[in-house]
């Protein structure tokens, strides 16, 4: 029996794919942002005069887009790199990041700057609106300034309400006097929630939009493959992996175009290649990984599969046998029917015509089960290529091998 301190050890001690895991971790602001080029000029040319004529204007931009497009991300890189040329420049200039969906009152948002900035608050009972107006009493005295993000804002407007996001906005316009010393940053999943706040300052803030798209997956495979760069040992993780993951989640190829979907599966298939020390992220562990991102997924595909007519079954078992078979994502059409053959043959059926056989197959694409899709680059010939992306295929394979056989036990 190995000691405990032994046991502990080996598992310390394992090989890991990951160089640096938690470059994949949410948190982590990476240096550069493929494909987020435009938005970053644009975030640029609105805030180029609170750098070149500081004082003069507070600038509010919204930035817009669904769920894990970069939003984020840019704009915390946008305000660290701003920060730092504005400090270059001779200006003293901070930035602010507050996640609304932690910090949803007035009071708590405005707290939480004034922690941010550290600028001290007297523990006596001040107001929302009073320690504002200190905050900015402060950057007065220490000629300083600050571009603040509001991020998640939707649970702003939603509990804070319109008088406060007035408040925060237009603090300027009631004193006209006063050195613009603030900034804001406005991010939401989309414009629908500003349609709460009275029509003056919903018109207000949506002056100036930089909008997010969701990546496409040639996109994702771009991010990915930066992404993978800095968090795995070189080798580790093939362009084929990449890709995979890519077509999972790409816009253009029915997944959601959500980056931070794409890394986590990438981050959940390194662990899954760590537990079985595997020198290598496979495309199975890919399957594994996404099945843990979605396990509603699997439920409710084993759900579908337990009601498809028997030769359905048997097909769906030879296109498991036959991704099993290969390292590769996807397998042609026609490797499956010869599979689908072997298949019949072990369970004594008569295999089904070629039509009605390619009819069943666009069945399981329709009813969510495979992916199948025309070859492109890189096969030879226009073949149809059949993937499934939930995993473990050993799994699968057993849990379809029990309902054959229980399909067929239950007839004459
Ligand atoms: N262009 C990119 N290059 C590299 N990494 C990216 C890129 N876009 C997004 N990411 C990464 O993807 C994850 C999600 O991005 P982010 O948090 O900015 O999304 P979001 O638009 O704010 O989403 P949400 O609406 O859910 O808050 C983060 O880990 C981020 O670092
Ligand atoms: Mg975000």
């Amino acid at each position: 029996m190995p000691s405990t301190r032994d046991l502990i050890e080996s598992i310390l001690e394992r090989p890991s794919v990951f160089k640096s895991r938690e470059k994949l971790y949410p948190e982590y602001v990476p240096p550069y942002l493929p494909h987020r080029e435009e938005q970053l000029k644009a975030l640029a040319t609105y805030f180029r005069p609170v750098l070149l004529e500081p004082g003069t204007i507070s600038q509010r931009v919204l930035l817009v887009g669904s769920i894990g497009t970069g939003k984020s991300a840019t704009a915390r890189r946008f305000g660290q790199d701003f920060k730092l040329l504005a400090r270059q420049r001779g200006l003293r200039m901070e930035y602010v990041h507050i996640n609304c969906h932690r910090d949803r009152t007035l009071y708590l948002v405005v707290q939480e700057i004034a922690r941010q900035l550290r600028i001290p608050i007297p523990p006596r009972g001040l107001s929302a609106q009073e320690m504002f107006q200190l905050i900015l009493k402060q950057l007065e005295n220490k000629n300083m300034y600050a571009i603040i993000t509001l991020d998640e804002f939707d649970y702003f407007i939603e509990v804070a309400g319109n008088d406060a996001v007035y408040f925060l906005v237009r603090t300027y316009d009631e004193h006209p006097e006063l050195t613009k010393r603030i900034s804001f940053m406005f991010i939401t999943r989309g414009l629908t929630s500003l349609s709460r706040l009275d029509t003056a300052t919903e018109s207000y803030l949506i002056r100036n939009v930089v909008h997010f798209k969701p990546y496409t997956s040639s996109e994702l495979f771009d991010i990915l493959k930066y992404r993978s760069s800095e968090a795995f040992y070189e080798g580790t993780v093939g362009d084929d992996v990449l890709k995979y993951i890519a077509e999972l989640v790409g816009a253009d190829t029915g997944g959601s175009g959500n980056a931070r979907l794409a890394l986590e599966i990438l981050l959940l298939a390194g662990n899954e290649a760590d537990s079985e020390e595997s020198p290598m992220v496979t495309i199975e562990h890919v399957r594994r990984a996404f099945t843990k991102t979605n396990p509603n997924l699997s439920v409710m595909i084993n759900d579908v599969i337990k009601h498809l007519p028997l030769h359905e079954m048997l097909i769906l078992l030879a296109i498991v046998r036959s991704l099993k078979a290969t390292s590769e994502p996807y397998v042609r059409i026609g490797e499956v029917e010869e599979e689908y053959h072997r298949v019949c043959e072990e369970f004594k059926e008569t295999p089904r015509k070629h039509t009605q056989v390619y009819e069943y197959i666009m069945d399981l694409k329709k009813r969510g089960i495979i992916e199948a899709k025309v070859s492109g680059k890189g096969y030879r010939g226009k073949s149809t290529l059949i993937g499934i992306s939930i995993g473990p295929l050993d799994h699968l394979e057993k849990y379809i091998v029990e309902l054959i056989e229980y399909l067929k036990g239950g007839q004459p």
